[in-house]
């Protein structure tokens, strides 16, 4: 299959790639310093991405910015990026993936285990998480074409919990998180919320 992987150069979207590859996928890395520009928050920018991509057959969102920040210090702008990037940016790319991509075709969007198991700091980001997660099953009951759309939920990732100094011991390594986006485009499945867990 060719797919598109947006956000390909982050900790996620580096594993999904390799993992990609590794399964003889032709993979087209895009974000907004990459090989393919893009950015989510702009949906001229994701149809652009689009028409110099090509025809493809799925589409991977590892990309999307929110704010992990105390609630009491969570602004109106800290909320506006997680609306505009992560939920809204997610939601125009599969907009427009809906009507690009071939007959058949998968999307993927990243959500997050804080949209079920919140912790302080994260309410923000819980919020966008869990209006993706309905976004995307209500979303699922109406795609054209035989195109599927699921979403990925990672739990906290090991390479990150160590970028930010915490402890990595409940974390999942990037390249097994992987393995569940893999799975969201080689399976049959419609409006699932992959586990990366579980995967
Ligand atoms: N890491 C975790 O522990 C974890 C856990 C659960 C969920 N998630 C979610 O997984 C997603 C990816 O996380 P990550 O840790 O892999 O992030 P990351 O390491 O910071 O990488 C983000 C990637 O997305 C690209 N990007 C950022 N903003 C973009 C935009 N507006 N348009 C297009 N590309 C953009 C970046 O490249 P450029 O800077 O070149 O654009 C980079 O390739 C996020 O939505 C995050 O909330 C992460």
């Amino acid at each position: 299959m060719k797919v598109i992987v947006i956000g390909a150069t982050g900790t996620i979207g580096a594993a999904v790639v390799k993992a990609l590859a590794a399964r003889k996928h032709e993979v087209i890395g895009a974000s907004r310093r990459g090989e393919l520009r893009v950015d989510i928050d702009d949906a001229a920018s994701i149809r652009a991405m689009f028409a110099r991509a090509g025809e493809a057959d799925a589409v991977i969102c590892c990309a999307g910015n929110a704010v992990f920040k105390p609630f009491a210090q969570l602004t109106d702008a800290d909320y506006a990026l997680g609306l505009r990037s992560k939920l809204m940016g997610q939601v125009a790319v599969a907009r427009i993936a809906s009507e690009r991509l071939r007959d058949g075709g998968a999307i993927t969007l990243t959500t997050g285990i804080l949209a079920l198991q919140p912790a302080p700091g994260s309410a923000a980001i819980s919020l966008v998480n869990a209006g993706l997660e309905g976004f995307v099953r209500a979303a699922a009951l109406e795609m054209p074409r035989r195109i599927r759309i699921n979403a990925v939920s990672p739990p906290w990732v090991t390479e990150t919990l160590i970028q930010f100094g915490m402890d990595p011991g409940p974390g999942q390594p990037a390249a097994e998180v992987a393995r569940a986006y893999v799975a969201s485009i080689e399976g049959a499945e419609q409006g699932k919320i992959f586990d990366s867990r579980r995967s």
